[in-house]
């Protein structure tokens, strides 16, 4: 499974399709890391911490351009960025516990899915919002 982000998921504001684009090509190196015979233990562990560190840092921006911007989508991104800590918050201490082939195909799985059907569903929310609002900073 790979992901690009098309034109349908682009919102309009560079900096932010910017940091989709890191995110998703870091899961795409996850997805490759994956059909090896064995798990880089090493590697699944610097991916978990970099995927903690720079989805806060991503959320954190993403969220203040909607504020900025007025979108109407801003509350119900805010609570898609929870439930999306909760999940890896628990993803994480799955693998913490014994890092497997199984639990972190599972995870890639869980973050593909959220990853496209969220960008898709709520962040191109700010399309509309980010011409008029000067968001596209
Ligand atoms: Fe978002």
């Amino acid at each position: 499974m790979q992901l690009t982000l098309t034109s349908a998921l682009e919102t309009g504001v560079k900096q932010v399709d910017d940091e989709h684009r890191v995110l998703i090509t870091e899961l795409n190196k996850l997805g490759d890391m994956l059909k090896a015979d064995h798990i880089d233990v090493a590697a699944a562990q610097a991916f978990m911490t970099f995927l903690g560190t720079y989805t806060a840092k991503h959320f954190a921006h993403e969220e203040k351009c909607m504020h900025e911007a007025r979108c109407p989508m801003a509350t119900a991104n805010k609570a898609a960025h929870t439930q999306f800590i909760h999940m890896f918050v628990s993803a994480k201490l799955r693998i913490g516990a014994g890092a497997s082939m199984i639990k972190l195909r599972d995870l890639h799985t869980s973050l593909y899915q959220w990853v496209q059907s969220h960008i898709m569903k709520i962040d191109t929310g700010l399309r509309g919002c980010s011409a008029h609002h000067g968001a596209a900073r």
